[in-house]
């Protein structure tokens, strides 16, 4: 399925949709201008709606017919928005807010109906802030659909240490986005885009088949140093979308298998949040993962409100202590007891710890002492790009 489709010029005179047809989706106008009319005896011109407008937005948002028809007055440039994304708009939306709108479109409706031949303003056009807003995401939903199908996204590595001897055991992959003429977009901000997007399947499968590439080269630099490297594993970070969609996880398993990697060597990262949404879904799919011998972690524990009931029925391997955790060690008694009370929990259940966001000397030796056995944070190296681990893991191993 596809979900973002990238922007259509059409000619003057085209008819976009007409009054009474069933709406798939609705466009922003990006250039040209675009005639709403309704059809009959009393035909008649309720707009014409201009660049940096949306239109055919209300069949998507209460599934009733066109309420009218649209055709290109000039040439225009039209950004098609899917139903899929209205829908997880809609969806995340509360419940007030949908209410409220639907309310608002059946009073349009009736208007409309009663209206019909008499003169219409200029149509309620949107004209605000957030459609500014909606409009900024989906340009770059577009830029990161090509950004997806050009393989412009970049993958940073972090180390994740042993600290019992310091040893390099793993690297998590961060992906990077260089958007052109806009710099680097903050990966909250274009993962956040690609989930409501869906795009997040086919980019999580594409920076999967990377991640593994990248460690099976990484690895073969690696050997050639002096110091012995034990096999390295490579932590992904998952979606919510990804483990929950139909297959994902069996197109996931593919790309593993299809890798040089056993699947012991690679991890996936779930935060917390994620498992809470529907647990015996999530439980199911991270069995098939787990079964297949993918190694599973629960990411930034302690910010989800987990129900430690629940910990114990998801095959996870490691538990990462969120970086708020680390930041508090050294503040007070409270920070360290909870961080001891996490490490314990952990290995009580069989896993092991990796703890994020390491800034101080004093934080890392405070870990190693409480049996933290992994450590991850910018005082042992911040993500990098493969080069420039390469040279790290060079450096180290002289020192
Ligand atoms: P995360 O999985 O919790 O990743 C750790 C984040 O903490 C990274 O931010 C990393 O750069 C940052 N970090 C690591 N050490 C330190 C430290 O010592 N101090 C501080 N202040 N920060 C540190 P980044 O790269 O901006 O990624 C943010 C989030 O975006 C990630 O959080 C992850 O949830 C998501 N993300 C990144 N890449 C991907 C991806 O390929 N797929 C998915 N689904 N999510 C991704
Ligand atoms: P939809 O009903 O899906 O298809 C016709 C579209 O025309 C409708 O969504 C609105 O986007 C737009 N439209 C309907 N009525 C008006 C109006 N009075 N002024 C401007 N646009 C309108
Ligand atoms: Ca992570
Ligand atoms: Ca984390």
């Amino acid at each position: 399925m596809q979900n973002v489709i990238p922007s259509e010029d059409v000619d003057a005179g085209t008819l976009i949709f007409r009054e009474g047809e069933a709406g798939d989706c609705a466009y922003l106008i990006q250039r040209g201008r675009v005639e709403i009319s309704v059809d009959g005896d009393d035909s008649q011109v309720l707009a014409i709606l201009r660049e940096g407008e949306l239109f055919g937005e209300m069949a998507l948002i209460d599934g009733e017919p066109r309420s009218a028809t649209a055709r290109a007055v000039s040439e225009c440039t039209l950004l098609p928005v899917t139903q899929t994304l209205i829908e997880s708009k809609l969806k995340t939306a509360d419940a007030l807010t949908r209410v409220l709108l639907k309310l608002a479109l059946g009073r349009l409706r009736r208007m409309h109906a009663h209206h019909r031949d008499a003169n219409s303003e200029e149509g309620g056009s949107v004209h605000d802030q957030t459609l500014q807003r909606v409009v900024s995401e989906l340009t770059l939903a577009t830029d990161l659909h090509k950004a997806l199908e050009s393989d412009e996204l970049e993958l940073h590595f972090q180390p994740i240490v042993r600290l019992a001897d310091g040893a390099l055991s793993g690297l998590e992959v961060l992906s990077r986005w260089n958007r052109a003429g806009a710099g680097y977009v903050p990966p909250q901000e274009f993962i956040t885009v690609a989930e409501e997007t869906n795009l997040i399947l086919p980019l999580g499968r594409q920076l999967l088949r990377r991640a593994c590439a990248a460690l099976t080269r990484i690895e073969s630099q690696l050997m050639s140093l002096e110091s012995e490297t034990a096999p390295l594993f490579v932590a992904v970070n998952v979606s919510a979308r990804q483990l929950y969609a139909d297959n994902e996880v069996g197109e996931l398993l593919d790309v593993i298998h299809a890798s040089d990697l056993p699947p012991e060597r690679v991890k996936l990262e779930i935060t917390e949040s994620v498992l809470l949404d529907d647990p015996p879904k999530a439980a199911a799919a991270m069995r098939q993962l787990a079964d297949a011998g993918v190694r599973l972690a629960i990411d930034d524990f302690g910010t989800g409100y987990s129900s430690l009931n629940y910990l114990h029925r998801f095959p996870l391997h490691t538990l990462k202590i969120d970086r708020s955790f680390v930041d508090n060690l050294m503040l007070n008694d409270a920070g360290q007891s909870i961080v001891r009370a996490i490490v314990a929990l952990a290995h009580e259940l069989g896993m092991q710890v990796v703890a994020e966001g390491i800034e101080q000397a004093q934080q890392q030796k405070w870990l190693s002492q409480h049996n933290c056995e992994f450590a991850q944070g910018y005082l042992i190296s911040r993500p990098l790009p493969e080069d420039d681990l390469i040279r790290w893991a060079t450096k180290r191993s002289a020192e």
